[in-house]
């Protein structure tokens, strides 16, 4: 059997995305829910769906159900699907990174995961072509539907357990936001000096092209990699008056310099 309908729980940054890729690929999308009906409408408008906000409303005859709510509220959501029988024989993904497929266990037999590794939010377009699709499955054929379910939206599915996936979302956090945060600080400093962050975004940019193309310590370059003392310690006077930024910035140095 392969995955031709779904129905979206869920309608925020990843459920609205995931549900206009599959529906601007054919994939039908019976339903959509949010728990606020301005998001709920507006993914069921795009994807000319129904839509609900209640989760007791959701219908029984998608082949799969696509579970995008914070990942704290994956299990509950399940819990209260489960209390409608027709659901129960359903397969059931999430798109969490970091939750394991077994918060579906107490609840559902089929299940899986379908994360698609890449930052999005509604606010901004997303290019699914190349975005990692991570499936996975207890069960080989519910995987394989997956799978084939991952390749109509993303050149890029793999299958990943969840001991892999947990892996991939603590290393996704180094790179996408701890570095954002690093970002936030830089704006910071800038907006407490009186200078633009557009002149550091060019900045960024290649920093970000650079890896595209080689190891990432190879690129590496500034006062810490190449043991410029004095400069490092001007920067550690300035930051005298950001005491967790200093810190911070001493342990990021201390990290790079190993
Ligand atoms: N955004 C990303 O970059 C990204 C990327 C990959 C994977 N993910 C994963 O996708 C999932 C959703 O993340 P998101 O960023 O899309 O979150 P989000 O934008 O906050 O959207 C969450 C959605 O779940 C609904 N919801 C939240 N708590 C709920 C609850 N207790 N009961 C029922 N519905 C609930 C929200 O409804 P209302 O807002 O209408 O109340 C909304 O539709 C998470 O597991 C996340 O790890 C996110």
């Amino acid at each position: 059997m392969s995955i031709r309908s779904v129905i979206m729980i869920g309608a925020g940054n990843a459920g609205f995305h995931l549900g206009l890729r599959l529906y601007s690929t054919g994939v039908n999308v019976l339903q959509v829910f949010s728990r606020t009906e301005e998001k709920a409408l507006r993914l069921a408008g795009q994807t000319a769906s129904r839509w609900t906000t209640k989760l007791r409303d959701i219908a029984p005859n998608a082949d799969c159900y696509i579970i995008a709510v914070h990942d704290d509220d994956i299990g509950q959501v399940s819990e209260t699907l489960y209390s409608n029988p027709p659901l129960r024989d359903k397969l059931f993904v999430h798109t969490s990174g970091s939750t394991p497929s077994s918060v579906f266990k107490p609840y559902f037999h089929r299940y899986g995961v379908f994360y698609p590794l890449q930052t999005l939010s509604i606010s901004r377009p997303a290019d699914f072509t190349d975005i990692p699709i991570c499936v996975f499955a207890p069960d080989r054929e519910d995987e394989d539907d997956l799978f084939q379910l991952g390749q109509t939206i993303s050149r890029k599915v793999s299958r990943i357990d969840d001991e892999q996936r947990a892996v991939l979302h603590v290393a996704a956090v180094f790179v996408n936001n701890f570095a954002n945060h690093l970002f936030h600080i830089g704006h910071q400093i800038l907006e407490k000096e009186g200078l633009p962050f557009d002149l550091l975004r060019p900045l960024i940019r290649e920093t970000a092209m650079k890896v595209q193309e080689d190891d990432p310590s190879k690129m590496q370059t500034g006062p810490a990699v190449r043991g410029d003392r004095a400069t490092i310690e001007r920067h550690l006077g300035y930051l005298e008056k950001f005491p967790e930024w200093k810190e911070l910035y001493e342990m990021v140095t201390k990290s790079i310099s190993v």
